[in-house]
């Protein structure tokens, strides 16, 4: 069985151990606060419970939680096999916590961040090895969304970021490729601009918030992809 340590028993730390778990991965959850702690593994055993009462899951939540264990420091790091920071938005605080990492853990392993907006690079420029260090951009709540993204740092090597791609897979949540770091990644960025132009089209008086809101339920949920439209040219697909 491969371990995930994950950092930050935060909203998005419980469930990304949660999903870990649900896949077959011993986890150790790991957080400075013990109150966080304790809210995370009662916010997981809810939702696993829910889970179960729905048969969206086989496995019993007891036989699920039995594989998350708490940690309240990094001793831990030496035996994990992914490591998946999600601990507070803060650059600095992040770039102490890969210090750690990069010194604690085993050079094979890949380091994953969750930043929203911090840039990948510039995180793992404080490790010695920053090829390893990669963004994986789960979307909260982590236990429903299905997609992630996995973030190529302009030094993440190829194999990692693969590894970044199977190893969301096996999460059974689907991989959306980054190969740039860029603020605010893919799909916050679309979500942003479709989000101004909202607001502007509201703001001129062309539209009521709940037509747009009407509009984009009974439309584009419905649709396919922007770039499968048949007005949109036909890109050349980035390799890996
Ligand atoms: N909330 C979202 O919808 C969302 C979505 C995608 C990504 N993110 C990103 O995920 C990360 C976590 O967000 P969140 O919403 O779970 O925050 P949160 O505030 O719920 O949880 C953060 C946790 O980190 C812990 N923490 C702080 N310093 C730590 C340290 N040095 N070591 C270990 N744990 C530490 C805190 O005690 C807290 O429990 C952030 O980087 C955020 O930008 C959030």
């Amino acid at each position: 069985m491969e371990n995930v340590l994950v950092v930050g028993a935060g909203f998005m730390g419980s469930g990304i151990a949660q999903v870990c778990a649900q896949s077959g991965y011993r986890v150790y959850l790991m957080d400075v606060s013990r109150q966080a702690l304790a809210k995370g593994v009662s916010g997981i055993k809810w939702s696993l419970e829910k889970f179960y009462s729905k048969s969206l899951i086989e496995e019993s939540p007891q036989s699920v939680l039995a594989r998350i264990t708490t940690e309240n420091d990094l001793t831990k790091a030496s035996m994990a096999d992914w490591v998946i920071e999600a601990a507070l938005e803060q650059e600095d605080f992040k770039k102490e916590i890969f210090k750690d990492l990069d010194r604690l853990t085993p050079a094979h392993t890949p380091l994953a961040t969750n930043t929203s907006s911090i840039p990948i690079t510039r995180i793992a420029r404080v490790t010695g090895n920053p090829e390893r260090l990669l963004g994986l951009h789960f979307f909260g709540p982590v236990p429903f969304m299905g997609l992630v993204e996995v973030v190529k740092g302009a030094q993440t090597s190829a194999e990692i970021f693969q590894r970044g791609v199977r190893f969301v897979t096996s999460l059974g949540k689907t991989p959306v490729k980054v190969h740039k770091d860029l603020p605010g990644f893919v799909m916050n960025r679309i979500f942003s601009a479709a989000f101004r132009e909202c607001v502007d089209l509201v703001s001129d008086g062309v539209v009521t918030p709940q037509d747009v809101d009407l509009g984009m339920r009974l439309d584009m949920a419905g649709m396919s992809g922007l770039l499968r439209l048949p007005i949109m040219p036909v890109w050349t697909p980035l390799s890996g």
